[in-house]
């Protein structure tokens, strides 16, 4: 059967193995997936050795979607500016690195009714998470990006890296003088019970307000969006799913359904 892995550290709290068997069983697709734990400098290794005992690709988490960059042969254009991989997959002798999170993201939006053609979208965060996104997102033709960080420089160094001029840097400050269509929160704030210093005004009954990280009950970003009368609120779980979906049409050539993965792991968070 043919294997698959998702490698990080920690790993324990994966939910890849759950989601790909699941599309695996609903697309009748013969696999094993599962989880794997690397040592900070073990992953390389790691990746090696299993490519030797017939791996057939891996995703990639935190902290080595740069480590995955850099042991790839042949990258995506997506993958090269994300400075990213998220999904490695082993072919032909080579290691082809892709990166399926941004398109994870917008795969989410539309499933949620969100189109970004000619949207104004803030982008919040300038790190790892935001990078990764950008370029997919400037493939729906929204009318502009604005960039805003706690950190400016942050923001303004990776609007300079696209050279696209829908793309604009600020701090959480200046970007509160207009409203917004879609905000997306890719700032770690959420994981830390934070919430990104911006002024409410950046929301009117219209803005849809995305955070890409998912829990038990809304984020602290949704919670406040909600409170000021966004329009929707969305967490990330079906950018998570979105993007496993992305990964395994990749390595199987088959689209798996989402929706019922969602809802499947949407029920079990409530139960946790
Ligand atoms: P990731 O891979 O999740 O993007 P990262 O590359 O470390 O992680 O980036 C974290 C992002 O969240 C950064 O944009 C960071 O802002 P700074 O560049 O100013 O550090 C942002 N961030 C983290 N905690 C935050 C908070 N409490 N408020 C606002 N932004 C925060």
């Amino acid at each position: 059967m043919d294997q698959y892995l998702v490698y990080g550290n920690p790993i324990k709290q994966s939910r890849s193995p759950f989601i790909h068997q699941s599309f695996a069983k609903n697309t009748k697709q013969a696999l094993n997936y599962q989880s794997k734990f690397a040592e900070h400098d073990g992953f390389i290794d790691a990746v090696n050795e299993f490519i030797v005992q017939g791996g057939k690709g891996a995703n990639v988490t935190a902290p080595f979607k740069e480590q995955a960059l850099e042991i790839s042969n042949e990258l995506s254009e997506r993958a090269r500016l994300a400075g990213a991989v998220n999904t490695l997959s082993f072919k032909n002798g080579k290691i082809y690195g892709d990166n399926t999170d941004g398109e994870g993201l917008v795969q989410d939006l539309l499933r949620n009714d969100v189109h970004l053609e000619s949207c104004r979208i803030l982008l919040l965060g300038a790190g790892g998470a935001a990078k990764g996104v950008i370029l997919p997102l400037l493939a729906q033709n929204p009318r502009s990006i604005v960039i805003a960080n706690r950190t400016v420089s942050k923001a303004d160094a990776l609007t300079e890296q696209f050279h696209d001029n829908r793309l604009s840097a600020c701090g959480f400050e200046e970007c509160s003088e207009k409203t917004y269509d879609v905000i997306i929160n890719a700032t770690s704030a959420s994981l830390s019970g934070k919430l990104p210093a911006i002024s409410a005004s950046v929301i009117t009954d219209h803005t849809v307000c995305y955070d890409m990280v998912y829990g038990k009950k809304l984020t602290p970003f949704l919670a406040w969006a909600s409170a000021q009368g966004a329009g929707k609120v969305i967490d990330g779980i079906g950018m998570l799913v979105g993007q496993a979906a992305v990964s395994f049409t990749i390595w199987r050539g088959v689209k798996p359904e989402v929706e019922t993965v969602i809802a499947q792991l949407k029920l079990s968070l409530a139960q946790e």
